[in-house]
């Protein structure tokens, strides 16, 4: 049987770091106060006029040299952002014509933090429906572009943050290594729990001076409710995932979570029973990157050697829609 093994991984965040000292220039906050309620030291940001589609760029070159690929070797992109460059289309058309890919398919998944999970779901269901052999997925976002930067926007603004990772995942028809099972799900009625109302097809004009006015083109969050959610729905859905699997939490060697909070994280090591080492964190550095902080953290741990063959990795995420979900790896 045909299955889907991680052959590269790569990320990208833009140059400019921006300090929780350097937040307390636009709003009434303190780097004890980030540090404290979300574990965040910094982050990066783009620069006026850097695109996400340059750092999608930048993660997925890294991502196919690490593969010993080149871009005329993939079949199809699967790109999960929530923040396209523009309405419409979206990144992934793009990143093909950028990559000199050829008229390969490019599709976008819009599920937020939960992105770069149901990406690989559906990278992972062509490959074994033997449609394409080699798929380049990437989670990427820009986020610094649209909060609120107030002091009323803090509970956001502090959190979230830039950049982007990317896999080359390949078939393996050895059926050994690869992604083994998948839980995904969702739950629309806490939808308006973290939106962005503006632009909309539902409104007509799809933005207007008002909206801009009241801060409706901006994320907006309602942290508390979030929270709840995502430290009970990480955990169950990794047990769900394992269970599909038919593994166990013992087999674990290492849980990439989304990396949305530093408590958050812990709190899905607690509730799992997990060691220190077998959590991966990296959130003191980068922020929210939504849809890229789990391949940009796969992509350290592969770099330091976190990761060897054979070992069992689980994925999971939670986020906007609500919609959250695992994904169980053999490396
Ligand atoms: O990617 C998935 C999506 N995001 C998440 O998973 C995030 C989930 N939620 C969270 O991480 C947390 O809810 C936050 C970090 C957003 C907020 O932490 P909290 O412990 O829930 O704080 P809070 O909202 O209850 O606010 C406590 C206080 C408030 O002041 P008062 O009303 O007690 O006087 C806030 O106004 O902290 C204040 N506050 C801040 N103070 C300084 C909120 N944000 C800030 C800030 N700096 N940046």
């Amino acid at each position: 049987m045909t299955m889907t093994r991680v052959t590269g991984t790569g990320f990208y965040v833009p140059d400019r770091v921006v300090t929780n000292d350097d937040m307390t220039e636009f709003m009434d906050t303190s780097d004890e106060w980030i540090r404290s309620r979300t574990g965040i030291e910094e982050r990066h940001w783009v620069t006026e006029g850097e695109t996400g589609l340059e750092l999608s760029l930048k993660a997925s070159m890294n991502a196919l040299q690490a593969a010993g690929r080149s871009s005329t070797d993939l079949d199809a992109i699967v790109f999960a952002t929530s923040t396209p460059d523009q309405f419409c289309p979206g990144n992934g058309t793009l990143l093909q014509h950028q990559l000199g890919a050829g008229n390969i398919p490019a599709i976008d998944i819009r599920t937020q933090c939960s992105g770069f999970i149901y990406s690989l779901s559906v990278a992972d269901a062509w490959i074994r429906a033997g449609n394409y052999r080699r798929i380049l997925v990437v989670g990427q976002e820009i986020q610094s572009t649209g909060m609120d930067l107030s002091t009323a926007g803090r509970d956001v603004s502090v959190i979230f943050a830039d950049g982007a990772g990317a896999v080359v995942l390949e078939a393996d028809d050895s059926d050994r290594r690869g992604l083994l099972a998948f839980d995904l799900h969702s739950d629309g009625s806490q939808a308006q729990h973290l939106w962005v109302e503006s632009p909309g097809s539902k409104n007509h004009p799809r933005i207007s001076q008002a909206d801009v006015a009241a801060g409706k083109h901006l994320l907006r969050m309602n942290g508390k409710e979030v929270f709840r959610h995502a430290v009970e729905l990480m955990p169950s859905s990794t047990l769900a995932a394992l269970d599909k699997a038919g593994l166990e939490l013992e087999d674990v060697a290492l849980v990439i979570p989304h990396q949305a909070n530093l408590r958050i994280s812990e709190m899905v090591k607690r509730k799992l029973g997990l060691r220190d080492d077998q959590i991966y964190n990296n959130i003191q550095r980068y922020g929210n990157t939504t849809a890229a902080t789990i391949p940009i953290a796969l992509d350290e741990c592969v770099r330091q050697g976190r990761i060897s063959a054979g070992d069992i990795v689980v994925l999971t995420a939670f986020g906007s829609g609500f919609l959250w979900g695992s994904v169980v790896v053999r490396w």
